[in-house]
């Protein structure tokens, strides 16, 4: 595995992958990897002749510095489980390459916008569509691969990749979960013992709602409450979010039909989870 830091020598390992007519899969991440990320990463080795992995924890997407600052970090054994899984090219760019001083733009969105995590983190999709435009030209990947845990960025890329004509195929891989249905991320280490014992509920209250809506529930207003109260059960989490929306348009239903999600943000001491079902009605 090759491990590049600049964007010049990035660059040259993608016109040789192209001379050489080899497709590449590119897994964006901010590193601090897990399952989640590794099934991504073996889908893109499934499909395509040469996988790239981004280490980048964009400052751009962080609006609050406390996050960004606790944001875990593990270079050398996210090297490690890279290497292990047959990836090609790690590409970890510095922060001074990626952000030149005189950076003199943003990028922002019309649509999708306005609910769930843009409505709690305004500011963060801006940076994420920034980092992602910047990752695609330098990469030029066909395929990308993208968690459906973060449904709202999935949602966000599918408009990017549309609106600009990035020549790539959008992947949405399932979320990979914990044995008690949390979904993994790297943010639950920063949960104590006591809410990492709760934070199942989370998973739990939207597959109930999930099961109430298959079986007919097109009450918004019952299956919102539902996953209320069963997340309230928990001592230690704060809501900060549950939404019901078509997707991946992010609009609200005035009847439940088609494709819908059904998202929940919740806050413990020291992390900030979210969670999502997709359900077709
Ligand atoms: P990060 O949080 O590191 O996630 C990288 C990718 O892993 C995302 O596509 C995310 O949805 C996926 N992922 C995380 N947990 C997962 C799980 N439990 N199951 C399946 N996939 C999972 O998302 C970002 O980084 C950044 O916003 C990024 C796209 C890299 C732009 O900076």
């Amino acid at each position: 595995m090759e491990v590049i830091h600049t964007i010049s020598d990035m660059k040259r390992f993608v016109t040789d992958s192209q001379a050489a007519q080899k497709t590449i899969g590119f897994v964006p991440t901010m590193g601090y990897l897990h399952e989640g990320h590794v099934s991504l990463i073996d889908h893109a080795k499934e499909e395509n002749d040469t996988v790239v992995v981004s280490v980048f924890v964009n400052p751009l997407q962080f609006n609050d510095p406390n996050d960004l600052d606790a944001y875990p970090k593990s270079t050398q054994r996210d090297t490690e489980i890279c290497a292990a899984r047959g990836v090609d090219v790690l590409f970890m760019p510095t922060v001074s390459d990626m952000y030149p001083k005189d950076m003199g733009m943003t990028m922002s969105l019309t649509k999708r916008m306005g609910v769930l995590c843009d409505r709690t983190r305004p500011g963060h999709f801006g940076g994420v569509l920034t980092v992602l435009t910047k990752l695609f030209h330098i990469i030029e990947p066909t395929q990308v691969y993208f968690g459906l845990k973060d449904a709202q960025q999935v949602a966000v890329v599918d408009l990017l990749i549309d609106n600009l004509n990035f020549p790539t195929i959008l992947r949405p891989i399932p979320t990979v979960r914990e044995p008690d249905g949390l979904a993994k991320s790297s943010r639950n280490v920063n949960l104590s013992e006591q809410e990492r014992q709760e934070a199942p509920l989370i998973y739990r209250a939207l597959s109930e709602a999930k099961v109430m809506m298959e079986q007919g529930e097109r009450d918004q207003q019952v299956i919102l409450s539902h996953v209320q109260s069963v997340i309230d059960q928990s001592h230690h989490a704060e809501i900060d979010y549950i939404e019901l929306l078509s997707y991946p348009q992010l609009e609200a239903l005035p009847t439940l039909k088609g494709q819908v999600i059904l998202a929940c943000a919740v806050k413990f001491e020291r992390a900030r989870l979210i969670d999502n079902v997709l359900v077709d009605l």
